[in-house]
């Protein structure tokens, strides 16, 4: 199956110039999504994992699937002020301005083997930034992994050091 068939391009979306790339096609597919959820757990050598951490909102979908089938924990990365309990955040750059991730305090314990998932690496800002929040509460990443990659973006040069793993790449 092919699944970047079940990817749409959106045209000037966000901004003008920008081609977005919609994955609400594939998520109303069952079977595609179930090949997707197939591949990512494929893409996981060690499958001693445990956590899958997913990056509010887009990497919630795929995210808490794939702990499933690792049988696993899932730990939601979420934009500020939206977790009740107590956090840690981490702030990084974007083109303009700073955006900023948090995590529970408690929801990695150290030693912990973390993947980190969200449905698309571009420049790897948002994943570097979930990397250090979960190295911060002492847990190791053991792969970050993505449904697309816009390699023309060079997200993985930002997230050398890690072990990145993707589908579709563009
Ligand atoms: C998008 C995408 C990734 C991130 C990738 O999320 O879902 O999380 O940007 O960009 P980067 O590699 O350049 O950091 P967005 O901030 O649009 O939010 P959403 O997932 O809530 O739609
Ligand atoms: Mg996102």
């Amino acid at each position: 199956m092919d699944l970047s068939s079940y990817i749409r391009n959106v045209n000037n979306f966000p901004k003008p110039g920008i081609v977005f790339k919609d994955i609400t096609p594939l998520l109303k597919d069952p079977k595609a999504v179930n090949q997707a959820v197939a591949q990512l757990y494929h893409l996981t050598e060690k499958k001693n994992v445990d956590l899958v951490v997913g990056i509010e909102s887009r990497g919630f979908f795929f995210g808490t699937l794939l702990a499933q089938k690792l049988n696993c924990g899932f730990v939601p990365v979420r934009k500020p002020n939206k977790l009740p309990y107590a956090t840690v955040s981490e702030t990084y750059a974007l083109e303009y301005g700073n955006d900023t991730l948090e995590i529970h305090k408690d929801a990695i314990q150290k030693g912990d083997k973390v993947i980190v998932h969200d449905d698309v690496l571009a420049t790897g800002g948002t994943a570097l930034a979930v990397c250090k929040l979960v190295e911060k509460l002492g847990g190791e990443v053991v792969q970050c992994n993505f449904l697309m990659e816009l390699s023309f973006l060079e997200g993985r040069k930002k997230l050398s050091g890690h072990n990145v793993q993707t589908i579709i790449k563009y």
